[in-house]
């Protein structure tokens, strides 16, 4: 999915790389690709190791970035995020998407992969499961609304073009940024 809609030479930034599994994953499918690793600075260590074993060429030092702090001065020609909407409260995910025009040029990509609920509806029993297992831990975190997450990114320039189905009830949904 990442190989059609990453088209080109691209320069990434991943938003809540976590582990780092998944960008030394991604970066040596696509090796075209910039794999630009970010997360707050107490999973640094664990990408760091990732990205030290695996030693590609194009996965750069990961960058301390918590959403609600201090943006990189950098531009990117895509962005993904995965696993993070619903961990981040609100507010933080308000923050991640009012700081994309600053760092994306005209026609980047956007692409978050995780699960959503659409017209406030959950899409599956075990997401459900799920959401109430967020809650239960921090009443902060919860399955965001695809609509509402729409509009954040309609705010910030991003129009959607594909919400495609994953495996476990989970989507892949990606924006183009269509405004200057
Ligand atoms: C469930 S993990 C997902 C990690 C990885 N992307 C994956 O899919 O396995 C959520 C990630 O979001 C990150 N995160 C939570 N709040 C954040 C914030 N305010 N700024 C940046 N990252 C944040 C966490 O540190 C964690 O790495």
């Amino acid at each position: 999915m990442l190989r059609d809609y990453l088209v080109g030479d691209q320069r990434v930034l991943e938003i809540g790389s976590g582990t780092g599994q998944h960008a030394v994953h991604f970066a040596a499918a696509l090796p075209r690709l910039i794999w630009q690793t970010s997360d707050r600075e107490e999973n640094l260590p664990g990408i760091r190791a990732w990205l030290d074993e695996a030693a590609l060429p194009n996965t750069p030092t990961p960058w301390e970035l918590d959403v609600a702090g201090t943006w990189p001065e950098a531009t990117f020609d895509a962005v993904f995020s995965a696993n993070t909407l619903h961990i981040m409260a609100w507010s933080e995910v308000q923050r991640l998407f009012a700081q994309l025009p600053g760092i994306t040029r005209a026609g980047a990509t956007l692409i978050i992969y995780g699960p959503f609920n659409y017209h406030g509806h959950y899409s599956s029993d075990s997401n459900a499961a799920f959401d109430q297992w967020l809650q239960a831990r921090g009443a902060h975190m919860a399955i965001r609304d695809a609509e509402a997450v729409d509009a954040l990114a309609a705010s910030a320039g991003f129009a959607l073009v594909e919400d495609i189905a994953m495996p476990a009830n989970n989507r892949c949904r990606v924006w183009r940024r269509i405004h200057t």
